[in-house]
């Protein structure tokens, strides 16, 4: 071949150089015949015990070191010697993505001596690459000398096919630029065709160096990769590199188009998440991982998925937004309440419109929820100050103690009393609705109220209570309680949880005994009912003063306080001032009370209270009954202003008849009206000592109903008794003037006018 090369350089030396044949270059591929189904696993390499690596190098897929580790034979690589060989040739590198092998190439170099004899030249400078031809565009082809030739001769099958060639001639080393350029001075570089996989290189002197062998011995020629090699100055006169590296092309050698080749899944050697390109080589194709993928895309799992997000670098995501990896690519999302795409040249991040409103609207529930809790803590602030209320006055109203003093009590007189709460009452008095008032005075306010079970009850809201007499309304509401006597009001039960406590009675239909005296109703009361009435009243007083289990007296016996029901039964009521009276005192000191006209004048000089003060107030309630006149008449002259001196004098004057009540029809009755004339005239007596008692006014009383009874059947009304002759006497006319005659000395002190005028503070004490 030598011979042959030279023959033809000496031939035609230049214009060999400067001719390029174009020659239709066939490059047979040929095609490992092993049948391959699509591209492996990594497990599947792993399976076939294939190492990646040869000495330092790695060898990925589809090249191999072992079988069944490569995609075909022309991607077998040798490395028995632990050093990577494509065939001949040392292997540097390998690019899956350039498509590239890098190799090591020899130099081609002819030197001569001093005087222009050759001494060395090598005999190795073709190469050849088999299916994977030199990078034309990697590679140049390059001389160094200043008296040199470079010649690469292209063969095609074996037969010599086109050359091409540089040529650099220098006189001396000044002229060889510094700067490292190969420019054609000293060193020339050009261009390959592409598609070389059989080249020879010669290098030569056209005058054996003689010019210039003082500084440039040899010429060298070679194919090496551009990027890889830089000219020297020094290269002139010293170039001691054996090899240089060389560019390779290669590709799936498939003599199909990419569409082609993926239509036949067996044969398609890219795997998944890859793309196909159209190799180098000619025919034949590359495979690439998609974009968001990276890997071996000739493993059918070889592409892994980029987690862009993990690399700042990699994604476009503004700070705010939060990247999410998806697979082969990734997204940005906006935070809440923003809107864009999150990428930094996209629409980044922008806060809603609606944020705002929400910021408003948020502010506003703020503000309102404030408002509603502070106007609802508030409220709750103010129902647990009236709680706080309510328990206060059901403590000061002494409401433990009652419930003490109850609990003491036997289970059914428990249920006697009832402890009502002021809601009950409140409803039950359609709140205290003035058209529900019955009466009112110094004592308070009763009001008609409809309990919850449409029962009828008398509400009595009582003056504001002293601190001290707490204890005694205890005891009065126990006591009460425990009286079940068909003539007295009986008490139901009461409610401590206002300022003044209330007191809950049973509901009495048909007025006050005053009211009915006094001719508020156009009936009049006959004189049996006002006899059974007093007997009545005088039963339920003597009861209280010794039946109960402790003496009770009344002290404001009257006839506003006895009140009549539908049958005119007598129902003694209001009990305010009532005291209880221990058993071993018959007397007891206190703070005088009572009603003007009514007080017991004993009592009002000692102010020693004693049950017979109860019993002057009941021969009041006589007198009333028996002439139907008020206690105290402040309109009439002054002797008959108080009724009971009144009547005392008419008494003594035997001038009964003339003050007895117009109403009364006195046929046949003179007797008994009489007689409780005259138990009323000791009643009335001064001095307590020397009245009845209640229950000798109650008796005498009793016997005269019964007596009436059995005479009544068959005795009709004895118009003409004797009794009644005497007394009646003839003297209706001299009344006004003979009753008054000696009424100042019967009575003590007491009932001036001065005395009578303080009604009020008197009244208003309880
Ligand atoms: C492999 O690399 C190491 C350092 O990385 C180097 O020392 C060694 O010479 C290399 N071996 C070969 C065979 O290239
Ligand atoms: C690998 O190279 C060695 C020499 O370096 C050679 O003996 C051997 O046959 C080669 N193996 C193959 C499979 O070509
Ligand atoms: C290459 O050479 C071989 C024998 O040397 C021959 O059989 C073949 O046909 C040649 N191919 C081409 C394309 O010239
Ligand atoms: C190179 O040649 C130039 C002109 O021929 C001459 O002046 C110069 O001295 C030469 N330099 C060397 C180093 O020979
Ligand atoms: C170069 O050397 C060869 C052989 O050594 C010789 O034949 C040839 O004449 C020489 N050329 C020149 C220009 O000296
Ligand atoms: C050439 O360079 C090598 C190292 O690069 C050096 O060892 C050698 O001595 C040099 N020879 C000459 C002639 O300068
Ligand atoms: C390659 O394809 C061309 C045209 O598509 C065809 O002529 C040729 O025979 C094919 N060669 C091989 C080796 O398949
Ligand atoms: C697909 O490729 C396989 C292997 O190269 C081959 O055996 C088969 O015939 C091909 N199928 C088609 C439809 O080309
Ligand atoms: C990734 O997604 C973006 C839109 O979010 C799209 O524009 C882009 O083309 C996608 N990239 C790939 C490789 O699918
Ligand atoms: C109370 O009386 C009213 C009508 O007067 C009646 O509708 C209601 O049912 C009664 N309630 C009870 C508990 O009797
Ligand atoms: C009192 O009772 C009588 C008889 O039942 C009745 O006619 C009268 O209307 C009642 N008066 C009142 C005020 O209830
Ligand atoms: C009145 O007397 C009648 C008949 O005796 C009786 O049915 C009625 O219940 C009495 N009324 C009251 C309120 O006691």
């Amino acid at each position: 071949m030598a011979s042959w090369q030279g023959m033809q350089l000496k031939l035609q030396p230049i214009i060999m150089m400067l001719v390029q044949v174009q020659v239709v270059v066939v490059v047979i591929l040929s095609f490992s015949a092993a049948t391959k189904a699509a591209a492996p696993t990594e497990a599947d390499l792993k399976n076939h015990g294939c190492v990646n690596h040869c000495g330092n190098l790695s060898i990925p897929y589809p090249f191999g070191a072992k079988e069944n580790c490569y995609l075909s034979e022309d991607f077998f690589i040798n490395c028995s010697d632990s050093q990577p060989y494509y065939g001949d040739l040392h292997v540097t590198y390998i690019s899956l993505d350039e498509g590239e092998v890098g190799i090591m190439n020899y130099i081609s170099h002819d030197c001569y001596d001093l005087f222009g004899t050759p001494l060395q030249s090598n005999f190795y400078p073709w190469l050849f690459t088999a299916n994977f031809p030199i990078s034309s565009t990697k590679n140049k082809f390059t001389t160094i000398g200043c008296d040199t030739y470079g010649y690469l001769q292209i063969f095609d099958n074996n037969s010599f096919a086109f050359a091409t060639g540089c040529v650099s001639s220098c006189m001396n080393m000044s002229y060889v630029p510094d700067d490292g350029s190969c420019s054609g001075i000293g060193c020339c570089q050009t261009s390959i065709p592409k598609q070389l996989s059989y080249i020879e290189v010669d290098a030569g002197s056209y005058n054996n160096h003689t010019d210039v062998s003082d500084f440039n011995p040899c010429s060298y020629a070679f194919v090496v990769e551009e990027a890889a090699f830089n000219f020297s100055k020094t290269y002139i006169q010293n170039f001691t590199e054996d090899m240089v590296p060389l560019v390779l092309d290669w590709g799936i050698l498939d003599n199909e188009t990419c569409d082609e080749a993926k239509r036949n899944l067996t044969s398609y050697a890219c795997g998944d998440h890859s793309d196909c390109y159209k190799a180098e080589i000619g025919h034949g194709y590359l495979c690439k991982c998609s974009k968001g993928y990276k890997g071996n895309a000739y493993l059918s799992d070889g592409c892994k998925d980029i987690d862009e997000c993990a690399d700042p670098n990699l994604n476009q995501c503004v700070e705010e937004s939060k990247c999410l990896n998806t697979p082969g690519n990734y997204t940005c999302s906006c935070p809440k309440r923003y809107h864009g795409d999150g990428k930094i040249d996209g629409t980044r991040c922008t806060a809603d419109r609606v944020l705002v409103l929400q910021i408003v609207i948020g502010i506003a529930i703020g503000v309102l929820t404030v408002l509603v809790s502070s106007s609802w803590l508030y409220w709750i602030f103010n129902k647990r100050k009236h709680m706080k209320l309510k328990e206060k006055f059901f403590k000061q109203n002494g409401g433990l103690m009652l419930k003490q003093q109850l609990s003491r009590l036997e289970r059914s007189t428990q249920e006697v009393v009832k402890i009502f709460t002021l809601e009950e009452l409140k409803r039950a008095t359609n709140n205290y609705d003035d058209n529900r008032i019955v009466g009112s005075g110094g004592f308070g306010t009763v009001y008609r109220g409809i309990l919850a079970d449409n029962t009828t009850v008398a509400i009595k809201k009582s003056q504001i209570m002293n601190q001290s007499q707490i204890g005694q309304f205890i005891n009065e509401v126990v006591v009460l309680s425990q009286i079940n006597h068909r003539n007295v009001v009986k008490l139901l039960g009461c409610c401590l949880e206002t300022q003044v406590p209330l007191l809950v009675y049973e509901f009495i239909t048909n007025g006050t005994l005053f009211e009915h005296i006094h001719n508020h109703f156009k009936v009049s009361l006959s004189w049996e009912n006002r006899l059974r009435i007093a007997a009545e009243t005088a039963g339920v007083l003597s009861y209280l003063h010794s039946a109960a289990s402790i003496p009770i007296i009344h002290r404001d016996v009257k006839s506003t306080n006895i009140l009549l029901d539908d049958n005119y039964t007598a129902k003694v009521s209001d009990f305010g001032a009532s005291r209880l009276v221990p058993l071993d005192q018959d007397q007891l000191a206190t703070v005088m009370q009572g009603t003007l006209g009514y007080l017991d004048p004993e009592y009002m000089l000692t102010n020693q209270l004693t049950e017979k003060s109860d019993v002057y107030s009941f021969g009041v309630v006589l007198v009333e009954l028996i002439t139907g006149k008020k206690v105290l008449s402040f309109d009439k002259p002054e002797k008959e202003r108080s009724l009971a001196r009144y009547f005392l004098s008419c008494m003594k004057n035997e001038r009964l008849l003339h003050v007895t009540d117009e109403q009364i029809e006195i046929e046949g009755i003179v007797e008994e009206l009489t007689e409780v004339a005259n138990i009323a005239k000791r009643c009335l007596i001064v001095k307590g000592e020397e009245r009845p008692t209640m229950k000798e006014v109650a008796m005498e009383l009793e016997g005269l109903i019964n007596k009436k009874m059995k005479k009544h059947p068959w005795v009709k009304i004895d118009l003409n008794g004797e009794e009644s002759e005497h007394l009646l006497g003839g003297k209706l006319s001299g009344f006004e003037l003979d009753c008054t005659t000696s009424c100042s000395n019967t009575t003590t002190t007491g009932y001036d006018s001065v005395r009578a005028h303080m009604m009020l503070p008197m009244d208003g004490g309880r």
